[in-house]
């Protein structure tokens, strides 16, 4: 049976994994924690709850022990955008944390799941259709973590033996849980301003083309991965995984078939900007398609309809 930890349960992907790994196991089966507390009617509610930062290798194998986990969600970390304001935090959370959960799934023989990035790759990687072997020679410090990571984890499967498994996720767009200071956080922050003042000023120039993904295809990706057959799975880390690739100009157009008062102008972010340029346009998913049957339920128009239908429900008019 499953006993699972997700680290950074509170963040934009945990509030969602965590509920859906709860409706699928049991929610006593499924442990959040965070650095930080849950704000009353969080949506990772409903099961057993920890404090735990993820850089403490002893609270982490205290945790693990204790609940008897076997399988560790490792979503804490620190974002692209965060991470060049503080590189110093950025390196010893993403890459310090991930090495001790490393440790501890050594220790217990846990499974873990842990997201890379289309931020794994950097400017010299093919922009286009990006292969799921290529050129990795990121430009941030959360991409280089990120680059690092992957390694860290095959070489824990190969020397080891912990089943390790990943995905390259593109920008990640959702309605429950904030982003956390990605260089994609345009594209959720659009929606919540078209709805409030019909008006979004952009911090990615019009043309800027990014992969993305809704966040119930990204749910179902992860769990989708970490129940598939490990016969099958010849790249474990990172599967490149995609929905769609639009740049923000496209956004806003798909936006005003349903608000046709939507304006948007753009106030160019030099950092998050170079960041965005760094990256992919779209990746070559064939490999996660063929070796566990990835495909992606939302594109950008069904995603769209499904985004402003949420936030109209939850957002006062
Ligand atoms: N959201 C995306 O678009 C996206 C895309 C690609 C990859 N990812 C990756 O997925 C993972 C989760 O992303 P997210 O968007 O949910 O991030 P997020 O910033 O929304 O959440 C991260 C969570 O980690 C917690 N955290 C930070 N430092 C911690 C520590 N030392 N110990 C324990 N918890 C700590 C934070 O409190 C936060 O709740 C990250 O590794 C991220 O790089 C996200």
């Amino acid at each position: 049976m499953e006993q699972i930890l997700v680290t950074g349960a509170l963040g934009q992907i945990g509030s969602e994994l965590v509920p859906a790994l709860r409706e699928r196991y049991g929610a006593e089966r499924v442990v959040a924690a965070d650095l930080r507390m849950p704000p009353a009617g969080a949506p990772g509610e409903g099961g057993p709850f920890e404090h735990l930062d993820c850089t403490h290798l002893r609270d982490i194998q205290e945790v693990v022990g204790r609940y008897g986990v076997n399988t560790i969600y490792h979503l804490a970390g620190i974002l692209s955008a965060v991470g060049e304001e503080r590189p110093q935090v950025a390196w010893h959370v993403n890459m310090g944390g991930l090495y001790r959960v490393l440790e501890v799934a050594r220790e217990h023989r846990c499974a873990l799941f842990f997201p890379s990035s289309i931020g794994a790759f950097g400017p010299t990687t093919p922009r286009h259709h990006t292969p799921q072997e290529s050129v990795q020679r990121p430009t941030t410090i959360y991409g280089v973590a990120k680059v690092a990571g992957e390694l860290l984890c095959d070489y824990y499967t190969q020397r080891f033996g912990v089943d390790t498994r990943g995905l390259r996720l593109p920008g990640i767009i959702s309605h429950v849980a904030p982003p956390g200071g990605g260089t994609t956080d345009y594209a959720v922050d659009l929606f919540y301003q078209a709805l409030r003042h019909r008006h979004y000023t952009c911090f990615l120039g019009p043309d800027t083309c990014l992969d993305m993904m809704y966040m119930p295809d990204a749910v179902r990706a992860i769990i989708e991965l970490m129940e598939a057959d490990p016969a099958r799975l010849r790249h474990r880390n990172a599967f490149n995984v995609t929905a769609m690739s639009f740049t923000p100009a496209q956004l806003a157009d798909e936006v005003r078939k349903h608000l046709p008062d939507f304006a948007i102008d753009y106030q160019v972010d030099p950092v998050r900007q170079a960041i965005a340029d760094s990256w992919p346009d779209s990746l070559d998913d064939t490999a996660a398609r063929a070796e566990w049957g990835w495909a992606p339920a939302f594109d950008l128009p069904a995603m769209t309809r499904d985004m402003l239908s949420k936030l109209r429900a939850t957002m006062p008019s």
